[in-house]
């Protein structure tokens, strides 16, 4: 082992979260600006990971930190370590929770952490296919959707099961991202909306569909740069998400003060049940706007995502 270190992004659903469990696509884009670096390095002694989601020995993990520790441990096993050892230090700057694929980019970051440790060539297939491990471990039925925007370097078109494809943006406009600052649990919501579709096909069904529509339209608005259209999918995908139960009072207030201060369009992104929105701004003055009333209203952190910076670099 030799020290190395993985870097990923936290990841902005645009349109699409839920349906895509159920094989419509969704639009999603990595924020480098906001990034998460896993180091690993060998030790004299002990097994330790240093972290703001866990600190101390692999042994010994909190059961939040459970399926993070069953990828370390399968990854030191494939690598033939298993008692090698070694301090994992986990620097992140996105919030745990709110929908900005934290566990997603831990593991992407372990993942090429580890395989830089051991000077082993890394797939990109390679790769989530560990992530889908401790994924599946903490989120029960994910679509890969967030390991694979967490790990991607643009914009991407992404359907269950089939390869990435990179999307074009358009050449203006930007997004607000705003933390509510409420905890959300993916794997609840996730099931929270199996349950609705189990009991209820036909009332809930057509909110899947609706969504996938949304998002194709959304597509399409991007390729042509028509903001107006981007957002009016976006309102469209937030109504059949609050119908499937995973808005909350506070993710409908920003919402709303997006939409009342000049937003195109606004929704929640990720899971939802808490943690982030994102509202879209004509430009960057009327970002500016709409974040500060945010703020104001009472959201914990917000964050800007410029189409026309194509990297939006740290
Ligand atoms: C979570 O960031 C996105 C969801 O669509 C779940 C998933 O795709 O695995 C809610």
């Amino acid at each position: 082992m030799q020290t190395a270190t993985g870097i990923s992004y936290a990841k902005i659903i645009l349109i699409g979260e839920h349906a895509v469990v159920y094989g419509q696509p969704a639009i999603a884009l990595p924020v480098p600006s906001v990034r998460l670096v896993a180091t690993l390095a060998p030790a004299a002694s002990g097994q330790m990971i240093e972290s703001s989601f866990y600190h101390g020995a692999l042994a010994a993990v909190t059961p939040a930190f459970a399926g993070i520790a069953k990828l370390i441990k399968a990854l030191l096993a494939h690598f033939d370590a298993s008692a090698a050892p070694f301090t994992l230090t986990i620097a992140s700057m996105l919030p745990a929770e709110r929908g900005m694929g934290s566990s997603a980019a831990c593991s992407v970051a372990i993942i090429r952490a580890f395989y830089g440790a051991f000077a082993a060539p890394l797939t990109q297939t390679t790769l989530l296919n560990w992530a889908s491990l401790s994924e599946k471990a903490i989120h029960g039925n994910p679509s890969g959707l967030d390991a694979a925007t967490v790990s991607a370097d643009r914009p991407q078109w992404f359907v269950r099961g089939e390869q990435l494809q990179p999307i074009a943006f358009p050449s203006r406009g930007v997004l607000v991202i705003a933390d509510t600052g409420v905890k959300g649990q993916t794997g609840q919501a996730v099931a929270a909306v199996a349950t609705l579709l189990k009991q209820n096909p036909a009332q809930y069904g057509p909110l899947i569909e609706q969504i996938g529509a949304a998002t194709r339209l959304a597509a399409t608005a991007l390729g042509e740069d028509d903001l107006l259209a981007l957002g009016q999918q976006m309102t469209v995908a937030q109504q059949a998400l609050a119908q499937l139960g995973v808005s909350s009072s506070q993710l409908n207030q920003l919402i709303e003060i997006a939409n009342a201060h000049g937003a195109l369009g606004a929704k929640l992104t990720g899971s939802g049940q808490g943690g982030c929105m994102i509202a879209l701004a004509a430009n960057p003055a009327a970002a500016a706007t709409i974040a500060a009333a945010l703020t104001e209203a009472g959201a914990t952190a917000t964050w800007q995502y410029d189409f026309a910076q194509k990297e939006n670099p740290a």
